[in-house]
């Protein structure tokens, strides 16, 4: 099927995929938002989000996304490298070099240090709260309090660098990935793509901005809901 054996069938399975991600990211980064506000309420969507069958069904589709879109980046990496063979680094070198994005010639290594962020997150909060809630056990604090996972994490500054660290880095990724998605996927032409350049770079920074103002704020004590927690409420 063209999906997997032409190169643009590929772009258009990386593409898809990616806003896939995207989409899953906003809803993320809204749930993680209610966090500043409310612990309570944070957890009442953890507890939606625990190991009911419907949310687990959701994990594996989302791990499916992912899978799929890391295991593409390598073959159409692999594969523009060997089409374009000793000449690779030539873009680098033309008159046109300035124009080339950093982002855009290091898309791989960006998802390789997104993949690793990737897994401690996973760590710091799936595996804690959703894994021992399959396993039927709690590590620390019990599966569904996902706030009190969020305190502690960002209550280790290390924990806090890297965060910033993979956001960045994510913020990166997606600000090229979006518009050269939606260039893949034919919704461009010039105009258009200048468009969707800022279209994307607006909604990926504020995305990224929504995820940082929560490290942050725990990081630094001033979110509002650790004053309102556990019964002694403002
Ligand atoms: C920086 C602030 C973030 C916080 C506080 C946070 C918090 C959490 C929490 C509490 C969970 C567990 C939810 C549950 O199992 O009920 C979770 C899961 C997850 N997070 Fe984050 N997250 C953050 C950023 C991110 C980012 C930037 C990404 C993606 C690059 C991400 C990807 C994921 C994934 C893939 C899961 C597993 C989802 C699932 O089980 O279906 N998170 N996060």
């Amino acid at each position: 099927m063209w999906l997997f054996n032409s190169s643009i069938g590929r772009k258009v399975v990386m593409s898809v995929t990616g806003i896939a991600l995207i989409l899953f990211l906003t809803f993320h980064c809204c749930m993680n938002i209610v966090a500043l506000f409310s612990g309570e309420a944070y957890n009442m969507i953890c507890e939606l989000l625990g190991a009911n069958w419907y949310a687990v069904v959701a994990t594996i589709g989302l791990a499916a996304l992912a899978v799929i879109h890391i295991v593409y980046a390598f073959i159409l990496t692999a594969q523009n490298r060997t089409a374009r063979g000793n000449n690779r680094y030539d873009v680098a070198t033309t008159v046109n070099a300035g124009k080339v994005e950093w982002a855009s010639k290091n898309m791989l290594v960006l998802g390789i240090i997104i993949c690793l962020g990737l897994l401690l997150h996973l760590f710091n909060f799936w595996y804690n709260m959703m894994f021992a809630e399959l396993l039927g056990t709690s590590f620390g604090h019990l599966p569904g309090d996902g706030f009190a996972f969020i305190i502690d994490t960002f209550s280790n500054p290390v924990y806090v660098v890297l965060y910033i660290i993979w956001l960045c880095a994510i913020w990166f990724h997606l600000t090229h990935g979006f518009w050269s998605a939606m260039q893949t996927l034919g919704i461009s032409g010039k105009v258009w793509l200048c468009r969707w350049k800022i279209i994307g770079f607006i909604y990926v920074t504020l995305l990224m901005l929504g995820f940082l103002v929560v490290v942050l704020a725990f990081a630094f004590k001033l979110a509002p809901s650790l004053y309102c927690y556990a019964g002694s409420c403002c």
